[in-house]
Parts: C-alpha cells; sequence; structure tokens
C-alpha cells in the first residue's frame, strides 16, 4: 500500500521535499523510475500558500494555518496520513509534531520541546555548556536590557547580538560586523525582543552540516554555504538565505576533509545529548581559526539549502523516513558527486520593505530544459541523457491564484544547477535565471561564482596564517 506522507509547509524547501519523496532528482536523471515506483507514495500537503510546485506533484494540497496543531491533525486524518514531514521551524515550535503524535501519526521533526535547540537560541546555548559540547563560543543570555548594554559596554571585543526567539533569520545584529556598539545598544534597547544572547562574535566562513537524526543515529549531508545577506559582495541586511552552493565532495572549496569531519562530531555530540531527538539537524558553523564552532541549531532542512542537498540524495528520501517511523537502522546516505549551485530571485525590497503582489511567470519544464541546451550548444556532451547538468526550479513563497502565480512578501522562486564542477553549476543556475525570468524580482548574481569562491578560500587561508 502506498505510504499517504503529508508534506507541511509551502517554500522552497519543501517543493524539494515534496520532490524527493517522488524519486531523488539525480536517481531521475540516470534511470527512468520503473511503474512498480509509483505507488510507493501518495503526498499529500498544506501550507498557508499555495505553491505551485508542490500542488501539482501532491494528490490534494490544502491552505491552512500550519501552526495551528489542531487543523494539521484535522487534516492528517481526513488524508489517512501514515507519515508527515515538517518543513518549516514555526510549526515545530506551536507542537505540531506533538499533536500528530497524539493521533498516532509518525512526523519526521522534533516535538516542540527538542525543537528549543533552534527556537530558544539561549536554551541552544546553555545545552550546549551543560553537556560540553565542543565548538562553542563564550556567551551570555539576559532578559534585562540594561545589563545586556553595561555588557556590550564591558565586553572585550566584538558580540553578537541575538534574540533568543524565532526571527527568521533576520533578528541577529554583529558588533564589528553589521552595526557599531552604540547602535547595537540601541536595538537592543528599541527592540521588544524580551530575552536576548550576546556572544563571541565569531570569524571566518560559515557553512551548513544537515543531517537525518532518529534513534541516536547520524547521518550527514554534503556542506552548503548559504548566502545570508541581500546584496551582492554581502552587503546589506541579513535575510532568510539568498542562495547557497555545495561541490561534489563532502566538504566545501574552503574546507579540509578534516573540518567537515569535525563539524560532523560536534553534531553527533550534540545528537547524543539531545536523547531521543529525531527529524533534521542543521547545524550551522563557522570556520574560524581554530575550527569549526557553532553558529546555531536549525531543527529542520534549511530553505534554500534543501535545494542543494535534496536533488543530489541518491538514496531514497521515504525510506529515511519510513526507517525512522518503524525503529529501523536508517540506511547509510549516497549522494551524487556532483556540485550545486542556489540562487533564489526574491521580490524587491526583501527582506525590509518587500513588494508583494508580483506576477511570477517561471515554469518547471523550461527551466529544465535549460541544462541539456547549455551541454549540447558546447558540443562537448555527445549523449545528453549523460550531460552532468542539470537544472531546477522551485517554488518558495509565492501564491497560485486562478489568474496565476504571485510573489508575496517572502523569497519567491529559486533556481538550481547541478554539474560537475562549482562553476559549471552556477553558469547553469544563470541560464534557469534567464529563462526564469527576474523581471521585478532580485537576485545576488554573485553566489557561487569562481571570484566569490575564490574569496571564500583566501579568506580561510589569511586566518590560517597559510598566505
Ligand atoms: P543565526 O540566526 O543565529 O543563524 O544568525 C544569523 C547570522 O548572523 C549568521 O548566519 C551569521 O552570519 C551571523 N552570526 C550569528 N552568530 C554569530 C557569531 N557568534 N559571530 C559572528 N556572526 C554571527
Ligand atoms: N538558510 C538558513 C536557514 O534555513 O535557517
Amino acid at each position: 500500500m502506498a505510504e499517504h506522507v503529508l508534506l507541511i509547509g509551502g517554500g522552497g524547501r519543501e517543493h524539494a521535499i515534496a520532490r524527493a519523496l517522488e524519486g531523488s532528482e539525480a536517481r531521475r536523471a540516470s534511470s527512468s523510475r520503473t511503474e512498480s515506483d509509483d505507488g510507493e507514495v501518495d503526498l499529500y500537503a498544506c501550507a498557508g500558500n499555495r505553491n505551485p510546485g508542490i500542488a501539482r506533484l501532491a494528490t490534494e494540497f490544502e491552505t491552512l494555518e500550519t501552526t495551528n496543531p489542531k487543523a494539521v491533525r484535522e487534516y492528517a486524518e481526513a488524508v489517512g496520513a501514515t507519515l508527515a514531514v515538517v518543513g518549516p521551524e514555526a510549526p515545530l515550535e506551536a507542537g505540531v509534531v506533538d499533536e500528530l503524535e497524539d493521533a498516532g501519526i509518525y512526523a519526521f521533526g522534533p516535538k516542540a520541546e527538542e525543537a528549543r535547540i533552534e527556537t530558544d537560541k539561549a536554551f541552544q546555548r546553555r545545552f550546549m555548556a551543560e553537556h560540553d559540547v565542543p565548538g562553542c563560543p563564550d556567551f551570555e543570555t539576559f532578559d534585562d536590557v540594561d545589563a545586556a548594554c553595561d555588557y556590550i559596554d564591558e565586553y572585550d571585543g566584538d558580540l553578537a547580538i541575538k534574540p533568543a526567539g524565532l526571527t527568521g533569520g533576520k533578528g541577529v545584529k554583529v558588533i564589528g560586523d553589521q552595526v557599531t556598539a552604540e547602535e547595537g545598544k540601541a536595538y537592543v534597547s528599541e527592540s521588544d525582543y524580551d530575552r536576548i544572547v550576546l556572544e563571541e562574535r565569531l570569524v571566518g566562513e560559515e557553512f551548513t552540516v544537515q543531517a537525518f537524526v532518529a534513534d541516536g543515529e547520524v547521518r550527514t549531508a554534503p556542506a552548503v554555504q548559504d548566502h545570508k545577506r541581500a546584496y551582492e559582495g554581502d552587503e546589506g541586511p541579513n535575510t532568510g538565505g539568498m542562495g547557497s552552493y555545495s561541490d561534489a565532495a563532502f566538504e566545501l572549496p574552503f574546507m579540509t576533509e578534516s573540518d567537515y569531519e569535525e563539524a560532523v562530531s560536534i553534531m553527533e555530540a550534540t545528537v547524543e545529548a539531545l536523547e531521543g531527538y529525531r527529524g533534521v539537524l542543521y547545524g550551522q558553523f563557522m570556520l574560524t581559526a581554530e575550527g569549526p564552532k557553532v553558529i546555531e541549531f536549525n531543527a529542520r532542512f534549511g530553505d534554500p539549502e534543501a535545494m542543494n542537498t535534496l536533488p543530489v540524495l541518491e538514496t531514497e528520501f521515504l525510506e529515511v523516513l519510513t526507517a525512522a517511523r518503524d525503529g529501523e537502522k536508517l540506511p547509510e546516505l549516497e549522494f551524487a558527486s556532483q556540485a550545486t549551485v542556489c540562487k533564489y530571485a526574491v521580490p524587491e525590497g526583501y527582506p525590509t520593505d518587500p513588494k508583494a503582489g508580483a506576477k511570477v511567470q517561471a515554469d518547471e519544464e523550461s527551466v529544465a530544459r535549460v541544462a541539456r541546451a547549455t551541454e549540447n550548444s558546447s558540443g562537448e556532451q555527445s549523449d545528453p541523457r549523460e550531460s552532468a547538468g542539470d537544472a531546477l526550479l522551485y517554488y518558495a513563497s509565492v501564491d497560485e491564484r486562478d489568474d496565476g502565480i504571485y510573489t508575496t512578501t517572502s523569497r519567491a522562486v529559486a533556481v538550481v544547477g547541478v554539474a560537475d564542477s562549482i562553476t559549471a553549476a552556477e553558469e547553469i543556475a544563470e541560464d534557469a535565471l534567464e529563462v526564469a525570468g527576474e523581471e521585478g524580482l532580485h537576485v545576488r548574481h554573485d553566489i557561487g561564482k569562481p571570484d566569490l569562491v575564490q574569496q571564500r578560500i583566501d579568506h580561510v587561508e589569511e586566518l590560517r596564517g597559510e598566505r
């Protein structure tokens, strides 16, 4: 019998999850699916926005408030869900997994209490310190504005100012980078955040490691580098992430294999201390002169990082989920040795003053044809089926209405290039953007370009005293 899988969330990350449930992109590119595969998953989806990409893959798509656990449960019961996958953090914080579990439905995601590793940054830092998890920067937590401001005055060095609760990745201000100490104090005083974490500013290059976790087992994916800042050259405000890349190896070009392994061991220590955690654990690291340090943990796939990782996952995603649910050993994960570059097109003004309501023209089929055309015109690949390239389009926070697809105030569509090298993947992503159309949207074209990747390599070499 087919599994009835309920996918919760309507962004680019969830579109990538929906595709992975249909069968991994890499596998689909190299072999055609057999008839018998088709019966394995009946996908049902719910989100606040109608994501056209997910809606097309799903048997049914319901628009509902995903932070309302009762509403999600009702829908899950109505469609006879045998499994659920939660994409975003807000439903985790709201207790959707707890509610589904009460209904006897296994959800791949942590319960609200365990999701605090993401949803409460003060808890997260204290947890790391109490359990001696390596890679934790110096930190203090505050619920009093004056005490926090005094600490900023007295601290010898720069600090990162972090609201303890969820802010969609946009709440952190780093002194000495984005703000001065005075601006930092004004930010703390004027904000209505009731709890603040102040921690040592980490200097280095950021990277993400995502892991599938169940019953104490940890299966990690290749590292990814996201780009938080809104504008090219890492300028402007922090966003949810403007785009990201991964390499054909597990580590990124500015990392050594042992940097990657050190990050994995930090994640394993965290999972051991968390006891009973299930779902995706996302470790965000800063590769400093002293090695990887933890910037934060998330209790879910990254967005955009899921769009780098899931297209190259060759192991059946469904197999991971059913093993976790059934208490079986998680399968070892296979990834295609291919690089990926993801670029988001976001509404003009995002994230501070985003203009919603623009019509989105992009369609999946025309983007999918891009890579093949690229390969053919270069003449280097004789057999397009063996071409190293794929171009993918993911819909994010857009809304499908009767007369078309419209932007909301958040990230709109993402393109992903998959190829043998980061450079080739980047070129495919750019070709895909041209076909998808960027009118009224903003893109960071520098993501994944050789210059920017080289800057990351130079930065780490400099920190390590190798230049
Ligand atoms: P977060 O919401 O914790 O992911 O933080 C958002 C961004 O703020 C990160 O991607 C980093 O660029 C930056 N950041 C957070 N914590 C630190 C830190 N301790 N030192 C330097 N930058 C940081
Ligand atoms: N890309 C950052 C996040 O998903 O939190």
